[in-house]
């Protein structure tokens, strides 16, 4: 990126601000210890990018065996696709015309698939397939206890699969089942017992079609949260696990996976004001920090606490008057959730000992259609 080239090879706190910043060293330790577990297991890894939306973090994490990418959206579809990743799983519903036609765009091109839970689309986008001579591959989305999309274990789910299976232009694949109402439960055993009762029912919906003669290729799930529970049932074949590649406060307080893995996102910020020695103001506001899992926090500064966040002002708590910062001065802010900090910013700034190594451009940003 030309505009940031400048940047390349000088301090991180000559940056100016706010900066994301991703710690390089974390990262990439956080992308070995993921692969390392799945060199480990049945289950692959088809990391989400709806964490850091960039496709060079998808070619590093292939690279390091993950066997394509899951999206939630067709636009991170289009983003990944066109950077050259052909193995992509939209992992939510697309609806309506104008979206199945640039999702059978993309099949023409790579080995897209989709979820589907209810049969006007399987049979939309079967017909804009064939239409256009092209193959969508499909997974039946079952839902297992989150109660968001799919359909009902079981029956439905046999239901929606024999009707793809009988489709023009479709392949059946298998079936998706998201236990997002677990993966952030922070004490291990009650994740553990809560993340296998809701997979129990996509294995007993697989058993299900399978004894009805339809063969289930692809069993799909997951999180960060639950990347070792969900990940260790022989039955699953690929894992979703997104946020565990740049983590944040949040997962960094689930038992099993903070000490797995390391917080490598911050958002580098300006003291502003510091109107009162027990007040502190920073540049970092709601428009470049996410606060829907709490306020997020300084990193490594003690008797200092972010109390508040307006458009664009962080303000900081400051309890112990020795806290010498002034304005003009820089501090880290550690977000509260990664993915959605994230899709604040137009770049990152990756840091290795605390040079500026990489700028990339966060091309899948704001993309929700
Ligand atoms: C469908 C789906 N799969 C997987 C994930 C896993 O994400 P994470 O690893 O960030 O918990 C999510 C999170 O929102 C999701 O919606």
């Amino acid at each position: 990126m030309n505009t940031s080239e400048p940047f390349i090879g000088r301090r991180k706190t000559e940056l100016d601000t706010p900066a994301l910043l991703i710690d390089l060293d974390k990262m990439e330790a956080n992308i070995a210890a993921m692969a390392n577990y799945f060199s480990t297991v049945n289950a692959e890894l088809r990391p989400h990018l709806k964490t850091h939306k960039t496709p060079i973090i998808a070619h590093k994490q292939i690279a390091a065996g993950a066997i394509g990418v899951t999206c939630a959206k067709l636009g991170e579809a289009e983003a990944v696709i066109h950077a050259g990743i052909r193995d992509v799983l939209i992992a939510n519903q697309i609806v309506g015309a104008q979206k199945i036609a640039r999702l059978i765009n993309l099949a023409k091109h790579s080995e897209i698939m989709v979820a589907v839970d209810n049969s006007e689309n399987v049979r939309a986008i079967s017909e804009a397939a064939t239409a256009k001579d092209a193959t969508v591959r499909m997974l039946v989305e079952v839902n297992i206890g989150m109660d968001r999309c799919g359909v009902e274990p079981g029956k439905p789910a046999l239901e929606l699969a024999e009707l793809i299976r009988q489709s023009p232009n479709l392949i059946f694949e298998g079936l998706m089942g998201y236990e997002g109402h677990t993966v952030a439960k922070p004490k291990r055993s009650e994740r553990d017992t809560a993340a296998r009762q809701a997979m129990q029912r996509l294995v007993d919906t697989k058993d299900s079609l399978e004894k009805h003669g339809v063969a289930v290729a692809i069993m799909s799930g997951g999180g960060t949260g639950t990347f070792d529970i969900t990940g260790s049932i022989p039955e699953m074949t690929e894992i979703q696990a997104g946020s565990y590649v740049l983590m944040d406060s949040t997962y960094r307080n689930v038992e099993g996976i903070g000490e797995n893995f390391g917080c490598a996102l911050s958002v580098l910020a300006t003291v502003v004001s510091r109107p009162h020695p027990n007040r502190m103001i920073v540049d970092t506001g709601l428009k470049v920090l996410a606060k829907e899992f709490g306020i997020p926090q300084p990193v490594g500064l003690t008797g200092v606490e972010m109390s508040g966040l307006s458009e664009e002002h962080g303000k900081i708590v400051v309890s112990d008057e020795n806290v010498s910062l002034k304005p003009g001065d820089k501090l880290e802010i550690l977000p509260t959730h990664c993915c959605t900090t994230v899709n604040l910013h137009d770049r990152y700034y990756g840091i290795r000992n605390g040079i500026v190594e990489s700028v990339w451009e966060i091309s899948a940003r704001g993309k929700a259609q």
